[in-house]
C-alpha cells in the first residue's frame, strides 16, 4: 500500500524518537543542571532584615547576617556562586560613588562574611558606580557626562578594594572603555592573579532592568539613560565587537545581559571566543514570569525551565539568574 505520507518523508519520521518518555531522554540534547546557577542577591545595611522587593516577587534585599543563612541553603544545594549587589543608604550615595572605595562597604563587608562562614560558594562582585551614586549611574558625571578614564581608574581600585575583602571574581558591569585590561593589571600588581575577571561584555541598553533599580533604590534617581556606554539593542555585530576587546584585554568569562531577548548574541559569542559564556537573566524577564504565573497565565514553573534550558540551547555554559535557589530545590527533588 502506498502512503502518501511515506513517498514524500521518504520513511523518515521525527516523531519515532518522541514516541515514549524514555526515548526522550535518551535523545535529550541539553540538560540544566544547578552547576548552571549563579544567584544574584541584594544586601541592604543593618541586621535581621529580609525586606521584599516589591516588583520581584519571591526576591529579598537582605542583611548580612540573613544572606549568610540563605548563602549556606544555596550552598547545600551546590550552587556554585552568588553574585552581590548593594542597597546602601541614600546619605552614602555621591556624584563620584566614593563608597565603593570604602574596604568597610556593604558590599565588602558581605564578601568577608561570606568568606568566614560559606568558603564552599564562590562571589561575584561589580564594581558598577550605580549602587553608589547620587545620580544612579554606572560611572562618575561630570558636566553631564560618563567619563570614562576616570571611571576606569576608580573601577580598578575598587576591584582591588573588593579582591582584598575576599572576592573571587571581578564583574565589571559597568561598560566603559578599557576596563577589563585596567583592571587585570591593577589585580594582577596588587597580588591578586587568582582573581577572575567576568566580563559582562555585552551589556544592552534595555528596559528589561526596571526592578532591579526597584531593589537597588537606584530606580528613582535615575536621571536621562545609559545609552553613552550600553550597546544599542539593533546591534549584533557590535556586541561581539566590543567582546573581542574584553577578550583581549584579559576576561576569563563573558556575560550577556540581558538573557533571553538577546540568545542570539549568546550563540554568536559562543562561536567567536573560546571562553565560558554566561547569560543574565535579568530582574525585568524574572518579573515578567512571576506576573504571569501569579495571575495563573502560565505555569510559572515550567515556563521558568524551558526559560533556562533554552540558555544551554544557545550555548551559554551557566546562567546568573533570580529563580537559582528554587530551581536548585526543583532539580534536587528531580533526584
Ligand atoms: C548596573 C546593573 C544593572 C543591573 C545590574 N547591574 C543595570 C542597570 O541598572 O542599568 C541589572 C540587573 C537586573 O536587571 O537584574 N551596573
Amino acid at each position: 500500500m502506498s502512503n502518501i505520507v511515506d513517498q514524500i518523508t521518504g520513511h523518515r519520521r521525527m516523531r519515532r524518537n518522541r514516541k515514549a518518555d524514555w526515548t526522550r531522554r535518551l535523545v535529550q540534547e541539553n540538560r540544566l543542571t544547578v552547576d548552571d546557577l549563579i544567584w544574584p542577591v541584594f544586601i541592604v545595611p543593618g541586621t535581621n532584615v529580609v525586606e521584599p522587593v516589591a516588583a520581584m516577587p519571591g526576591v529579598n534585599r537582605m542583611s548580612i547576617d540573613r544572606l549568610v543563612e540563605a548563602a549556606k541553603e544555596a550552598a547545600d544545594l551546590g550552587i556554585p556562586a552568588l553574585a552581590t549587589f548593594p542597597n546602601i543608604e541614600l546619605s552614602l550615595r555621591d556624584e563620584t560613588g566614593s563608597n565603593c572605595l570604602a574596604a568597610d562597604n556593604l558590599i565588602n563587608e558581605a564578601t568577608r562574611a561570606l568568606k568566614r562562614h560559606v568558603p564552599a560558594i564562590g562571589v561575584i562582585t561589580d564594581v558598577a558606580l550605580d549602587p553608589f551614586t547620587s545620580h544612579g549611574h554606572d560611572g562618575i558625571l561630570r558636566e553631564g557626562e560618563i567619563v570614562n578614564d576616570e571611571t576606569v581608574e576608580q573601577a580598578a581600585k575598587a576591584a582591588v578594594i573588593q579582591a582584598d575583602a575576599g572576592s573571587d571574581i571581578i564583574a565589571p558591569s559597568e561598560m566603559m572603555d578599557g576596563r577589563i585590561g585596567v583592571i587585570r593589571q591593577a589585580l594582577d600588581h596588587a597580588g591578586h592573579q587568582h582573581v577572575g575577571i567576568m566580563s559582562y561584555a555585552t551589556k544592552f541598553a534595555s528596559a528589561f532592568y526596571g526592578p532591579y533599580r526597584e531593589a537597588i533604590g537606584t530606580g528613582g534617581l535615575l536621571k536621562g539613560d545609559k545609552k553613552t556606554y550600553y550597546i544599542d539593542p539593533a546591534n549584533g555585530t557590535e556586541a561581539i565587537r566590543d567582546a573581542a576587546l574584553d577578550v583581549e584585554e584579559g576576561a576569563d568569562m563573558l556575560m550577556v545581559k540581558p538573557g533571553l531577548p538577546y540568545l542570539d548574541i549568546c550563540w554568536r559569542m559562543k562561536e567567536a571566543f573560546d571562553l565560558p559564556v554566561f547569560a543574565y537573566q535579568v530582574s525585568g524577564e524574572y518579573s515578567q514570569i512571576k506576573a504571569a504565573a501569579m495571575n495563573g497565565w502560565i505555569d510559572g514553573d515550567r515556563v521558568m525551565m524551558e526559560t533556562l534550558l533554552a540558555f544551554k540551547r544557545a550555548g551559554c555554559d551557566g546562567i546568573v539568574t533570580y529563580f537559582a535557589v528554587e530551581v536548585a530545590r526543583a532539580l534536587s527533588k528531580k533526584g
